[in-house]
């Protein structure tokens, strides 16, 4: 029996949060058997590497660092919980995965090929069977985050809007290249609209 792998990619503010839980929803209803998760994290040593990655007092973190942490975080996590998982059956739906190290570090932070590289070696070929990316441009992703209240900013949400731009354009060029993976969704949307896209590809995906 086959699993399926589905994750979920958008800048800060692009609403994740909010379709992540209708899909879970969605998905239980439906009776699915489901393993839901999150990158970094979903296990206790990825989610300690999470730790140190977010931490806003780390500013001193270098880029590399930054990667290889991300990429050991994700090779725990799949060996120990996602491979596991897709072997017994289940559909997997994890917050953000491989996709979010080529936006983030190799776009973002500059680091370019050699992301995909060490990524290789951490996913082993692992890749999502559908990536639902959630599109929403910077300046309105960190103005949505602005207005939340009691938000404290992580150490990649302080970054300057020129970086978030940079990131913006790594999945740009991703939808580019993985256009039947990656499923990208217009978020500036109702949420209520952006989920009826949603449920169209887990429709299509699940044979619903
Ligand atoms: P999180 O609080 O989960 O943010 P969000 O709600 O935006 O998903 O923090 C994850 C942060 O880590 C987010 O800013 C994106 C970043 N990130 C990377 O830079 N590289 C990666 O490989 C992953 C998985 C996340």
């Amino acid at each position: 029996m086959k699993g399926y792998l589905i994750s979920v990619e958008g800048s800060d503010g692009s609403g994740k949060s909010t379709q992540l839980q209708n899909i879970i929803a969605y998905l239980e209803q439906k009776n699915v058997d489901l393993v839901v998760t999150r990158e970094p994290g979903g296990t206790a040593l990825s989610e300690a590497i999470r730790g140190l990655l977010l931490d806003a007092r780390y500013t001193e973190m270098t880029a590399k660092t930054e990667m290889l942490l991300y990429a050991a975080s994700r090779a725990q996590h799949i060996e120990q919980k996602i491979i596991p998982a897709l072997e017994a059956g289940k559909v997997v739906v994890t917050d953000r995965f491989t996709d979010s190290s080529i936006a983030y570090q190799a776009y973002g932070r500059g680091l370019g090929d050699m992301v995909t590289d060490v990524n290789e070696i951490a996913t082993g070929g692992c890749k999502p069977d559908l990536t639902i990316f959630l599109d929403l441009p910077p300046e309105q992703g960190i103005l949505r985050k602005k207005q939340e209240q009691l938000h404290i900013m992580d150490r990649l949400e302080l970054e300057k809007l020129a970086f978030h731009e940079k990131v913006y354009a790594g999945y740009q060029a991703l939808l580019q290249k993985e256009p039947n993976r990656i499923c990208r969704i217009d978020a500036s949307q109702s949420i209520e609209t952006v989920f009826v896209q949603i449920r169209k590809q887990l429709d299509f995906l699940l044979g619903f």
